[in-house]
């Protein structure tokens, strides 16, 4: 990794080839992202009224609170405006509406302190998007849904794009943990016990770096960097959405970040919708990468 670009006008070609490098892209808040963070305070307001959703966690038990987000978290997931919302955030970002995929997004939360680190609030200790089945072309997008500060943030372990680390990845698959492993996050409240890709060997992951935007700013990075959610140590949770996209003549060109330690098997190819329509990937496309999943011009 070696530049953050920060409202860049290069076209949305030239940025993929960058973030395929390492590079990371931030962005200013425009009306569909701004869109989006309000979209997702509505909800969450609602859910813990009276509590502000930063603080509710003082006010209520882990399970108690388990349960809300719980609830919260699928409305906010497959509701109709966000799909509409990111669409749009998509095409203001100069992507082609025709070949850009989702996935939907997920809102976050990361409670501070030791209240909950697992299941719906997982800590996600250092890893690769790409050692869950992603493909090698998938971008990320990652929005604050409140103010964060660095404390409450993800980190980027930028070294690890160029350097191959020890990884369980192997033992990963997509479409197994789709049958089990998903529907059990709501069980899993304060310690998780499901299978989860990680590094295998010591990290150095410092330094490293955070980017922390207002709200409705957002950053795009490379599924491929290796990344943490920080331990927060502030007074507030941590409310973010994320969602993925992928380049439909990338895949089909085999294009994306390297790979130099994955070796999961499955796609998540499955779960995306083409922005213009909400049309899946073709099948034949998705069951390439089911067969090859680390498919890229490099291999
Ligand atoms: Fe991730």
């Amino acid at each position: 990794m070696g530049t953050v670009y920060v409202d860049s006008r290069l076209t949305d070609d030239e940025r993929r080839q960058r973030l395929y490098q390492g590079d990371l892209f931030v962005f200013s808040a425009g009306p569909a992202s701004a869109g989006l963070c309000a979209l997702a305070r509505e909800l969450s307001e609602e859910a813990f009224d009276p509590h502000d959703p930063q603080v509710a966690q003082d006010h209520m038990s882990a399970e108690e609170y388990a349960r809300i987000l719980a609830d919260l978290k699928p409305r906010f997931i497959h509701h109709e405006r966000a799909k509409e919302l990111i669409g749009a955030m998509l095409t203001d970002a100069g992507c082609d509406p025709d070949k850009i995929y989702f996935d939907v997004p997920r809102l976050r939360t990361m409670a501070h302190g030791e209240y909950m680190k697992a299941g719906l609030a997982l800590q996600f200790h250092p890893h690769r998007d790409t050692w869950f089945s992603a493909p090698f072309a998938q971008l990320n997008w990652w929005l604050p849904v409140y103010e964060v500060q660095p404390e409450n943030s993800m980190a980027f372990h930028t070294r690890y794009f160029a350097e191959p680390i020890q990884n369980s990845s192997a033992d990963y698959d997509y479409d197994e943990w789709n049958r089990t492993g998903r529907k059990q996050a709501a069980q899993q409240i304060t310690k998780d016990t499901r299978k989860q890709p990680q590094a295998l060997e010591e990290l150095q992951l410092q330094p490293d770096v955070r980017i922390v935007t207002p709200v409705g700013g957002f950053y795009v990075f490379s599924a491929a960097h290796l990344h943490s959610t920080v331990p927060n140590t502030t007074e507030r949770t941590r409310f973010s959405i994320d969602f993925r996209t992928v380049n439909v003549d990338d895949l089909a060109n085999g294009e994306g970040a390297l790979n130099l330690d994955s070796a999961c098997t499955g796609t998540t190819l499955g779960d995306y919708l083409r922005a213009s329509d909400l049309e899946p990937l073709p099948a034949e496309l998705i069951e390439r990468y089911r067969l090859h999943p680390h498919a890229t011009v490099a291999d």
